[in-house]
């Protein structure tokens, strides 16, 4: 009897012996399957060389970091990575609203490609805490120049269209 017991106890032994081992192999290979993903996942950001990155500041200091394509405009960025802003972008980019109203820091103000013509500049004046450099958000377009931009979002917004 004592033979018999021996002998299982010897094999239960092996059995964790060979569960420890098998889990040991797995485990040792997650940290593989873990490069391998981050791998594919910086393969993929290499192929959208045109995303541009932005940062929304909002007025309690809060950053919001986003990306577009060039040739978004900021609505975009903020429509496609869901961006809380709240009543941001109220007309759809149809300059009737002023919702999208952006504070620009002075050099990327000037860096800006585009002058606002006179419909932004009439939309803006209908703007809450305007300021030089204030642009409409739907009205400026990604280029690969404007990457990490940073834009300041005013503490209230004034829907134009609610007047
Ligand atoms: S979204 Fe309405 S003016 Fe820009």
């Amino acid at each position: 009897m004592l033979v018999i017991n021996t002998i299982k106890n010897s094999a239960r032994i092996t059995l964790r012996n060979n569960w420890l081992r098998n889990s040991l192999a797995n485990f040792n290979a997650a940290p593989t399957n873990f490069t391998r993903t981050f791998s594919l996942g910086l393969a993929l950001r290499q192929q959208q060389p045109d995303l541009v990155s932005v940062i929304f500041v909002r007025a309690n200091g809060e950053r919001i970091k986003a990306s577009g394509k060039v040739g978004d405009s900021l609505l975009d960025v903020v429509v496609n990575n869901n961006v809380d802003l709240d009543g941001f972008g109220a007309c759809e980019g149809t300059l009737t609203c002023s919702t999208c109203h952006l504070i620009f820091k002075t050099a990327d103000y000037e860096r800006l490609p585009d002058k606002p013509g006179d419909e932004e500049l009439d939309m803006l004046d209908l703007a809450y805490d305007l300021t030089d450099t204030s642009r409409l958000g739907c009205q400026i377009t990604l280029s690969k120049d404007l990457d990490g931009l940073e834009v300041h979002v005013p503490a209230s917004i004034n829907d134009a269209r609610a007047a």
